[in-house]
């Protein structure tokens, strides 16, 4: 009997994740034989139902919002990113039996940034709203693409100081709360916080966005997130939400799987049109 290979988003809540419909598409495309289902995890629970998935032919697991600092810990080895934004979004069995794990969070954005929206980002002055795993995991890709300046602005102030004096290694951070934010004006504003999934906003002053500057919400939603309107109020030469990322993420995630990478356009495209309906 031939066993099909599993593949699994954990998360909680779950119900609503895209992942295993992008995934069903991907599989579709590329002619790979494969199922991938949704399970709401419990955070006490993880550690047990990582085992039973991998015990019971599971192959890969994406792991979502609260479980990625979890999976961090779980994985026998990870990659220099993922060690660096000390959060896992990709588990992958090994040859050998182990599970490594990896973030393709930073690369997903990037890929979404650059090639889908054609955003240049070298030279840019780049904002951060938060400071917690979604920014770690984006400040050294973000980096690699030649910005000018990096601020993360937190309502914690001093986990965005004790963030940029863990980054500075990689070129020019800061760290600072929101309310020293009035001064300079911003080519791209990122939120990373989780304010949009409880439909909040961190307090932005509204003339830090610079002329033709863009807006990119970490988060997603089938309507405009609480971020994404800030960004068209404030006159957003663009105000994206992270679907395009999610797409993107999903394919680095499906490639260390299958070694195979899907077209993300396609998919993307029908995402939007679905959502649109
Ligand atoms: P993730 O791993 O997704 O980054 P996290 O580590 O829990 O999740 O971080 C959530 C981020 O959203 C934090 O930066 C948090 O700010 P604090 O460090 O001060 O907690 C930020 N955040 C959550 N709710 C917020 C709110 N209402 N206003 C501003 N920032 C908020």
């Amino acid at each position: 009997m031939t066993v099909i290979d599993r593949y699994a988003v954990f998360g909680n809540p779950i119900k609503h994740s895209k992942s295993p419909r992008i995934h069903k598409l991907f599989a579709e495309q590329t002619g790979q034989t494969l199922v991938y289902e949704a399970q709401e995890v419990p955070t006490e629970q993880f550690s047990s139902a990582v085992k039973t998935f991998f015990a019971d032919d599971g192959k890969g697991l994406n792991c979502t919002i609260p479980l990625k600092e979890l999976a961090w810990a779980f994985a026998d080895h990870k990659t220099e990113r993922a060690q660096l934004a000390k959060a896992v979004n990709t588990l992958a069995l090994q040859a050998d039996g182990s599970i490594l794990g990896d973030n393709t969070d930073g690369v997903g954005l990037i890929t979404d940034l650059t090639n889908n929206h054609g955003i240049n980002l070298a030279d840019r002055n780049v904002l951060i709203l938060g400071a917690g795993g979604a920014t770690r995991g984006i400040i050294k890709p973000l980096r690699e693409q030649s910005v000018k300046s990096i601020v993360v602005a937190n309502r914690t102030i001093d986990k965005a100081i004790n963030l940029a004096t863990e980054f500075v290694k990689f070129g020019h951070i800061i760290g600072c709360g929101f309310e020293v934010l009035n001064k300079q004006h911003f080519d791209l504003i990122i939120n990373a916080t989780s304010t949009s999934l409880t439909g909040q906003l961190p307090p932005l002053p509204t003339n830090i966005l610079a002329e033709n500057g863009v807006c990119y919400d970490l988060a997603y939603s089938n309507e405009p997130t609480t971020f994404v309107r800030w960004g068209q109020e404030n006159n957003a030469l663009k105000s994206l939400d992270g679907l395009g990322m999610l797409v993107e993420q999903a394919a680095e995630a499906f490639f260390i799987w299958r070694g195979v990478r899907p077209l993300t356009e396609p998919v993307i495209k029908q995402l939007n049109d679905e959502r649109l309906r």
